[in-house]
């Protein structure tokens, strides 16, 4: 029961990463808030967690809607905790095939998004000496020639993550980050960001090391440690979660 007494707000927390942490965190005493756009599936992930989940319908690129994710935490429950920004959207495309719509699309949500959220957070999380778990990937810090975007903003959020680790140490805040390898989700689906997902997944036995693709609750796992107070005095570290997959030189 490492989160008892804590409130957590986890953006793109109806799904996959985001819905693992929400799971986490409810079954070690927190309450949570998650935050995303689509109510129908909030409503579910809510109604799958139990009555310590909550959300808030939202974009996280809208700063608007932000600021009442942040004040929905503190009129339900009067604080915040801990943030974890999981929403996220991948697309395919390198420099002569990404048009600047798309490109404008993932880098507002993966960038833009958690730059926004954690504006809004930062100062109920002062109050409460909390903490902010950022999700970035393994393609923030490894190149992959047909991801130019989706590389080029989790290495942003992963060197955000060290930069407002820095800012708010002062403050009593610790910022972290997890970069995972492939993991099952809708992620990859919701855009047919591979044609085969099947096969993706399966081919994750040779890409990653320890043979197998990861799931949400071991990404999940990681977000907890890093937000608990075993944690105390971890800031700016960017975990690797990815079954080894950074070492390796397959493509
Ligand atoms: N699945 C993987 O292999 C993998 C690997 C490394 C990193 N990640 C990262 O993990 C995070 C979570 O992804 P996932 O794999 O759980 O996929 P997912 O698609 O299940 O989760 C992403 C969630 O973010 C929400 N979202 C997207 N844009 C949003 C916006 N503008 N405002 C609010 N919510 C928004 C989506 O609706 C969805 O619920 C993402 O940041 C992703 O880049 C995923």
């Amino acid at each position: 029961m490492r989160f008892e007494g804590k409130v957590v707000l986890v953006s793109g927390g109806a799904t996959g990463i985001g819905l693992g942490a929400a799971q986490r965190f409810v079954a070690e005493g927190a309450r949570v808030v998650l935050m995303g756009r689509r109510e129908t599936r909030l409503r579910q992930a809510c109604a799958q967690l139990g009555p310590n989940a909550s959300f808030v319908a939202g974009d996280v690129t809208a700063a608007a809607d932000c600021a009442t994710a942040v004040k929905a935490c503190l009129d339900r429950h009067r604080r915040l905790d801990v943030l974890v920004n999981s929403a996220g959207v991948i697309g395919n495309g390198g420099v002569q095939n990404t048009p600047p719509a798309e490109f404008d699309r993932i880098f507002r949500t993966n960038v833009y998004g958690v730059y926004e959220l954690t504006r809004a957070a930062v100062p109920e999380l002062v109050k409460q000496r909390g903490n902010i778990v950022n999700v970035s990937s393994v393609t923030g810090t490894r190149p992959y020639a047909n991801l130019l975007a989706y590389c080029g903003s989790k290495a942003a959020v992963s060197m955000m993550t060290q930069t407002m680790a820095l800012e708010l140490a002062p403050l009593g805040v610790r910022v972290n980050a997890v970069e995972p390898g492939v993991v099952r989700s809708e992620l990859h689906r919701v855009t047919n960001a591979v044609p085969d997902y099947d096969a993706f997944l399966a081919r994750a036995k040779e890409t990653h090391p320890l043979g197998r693709h990861g799931e949400p609750a071991d990404v999940a796992a990681a977000i907890a440690f890093l937000a608990c107070g075993d944690a105390g005095w971890i800031t700016g570290e960017c975990m690797k979660v990815d079954g080894g997959r950074f070492m390796t030189s397959l493509r």
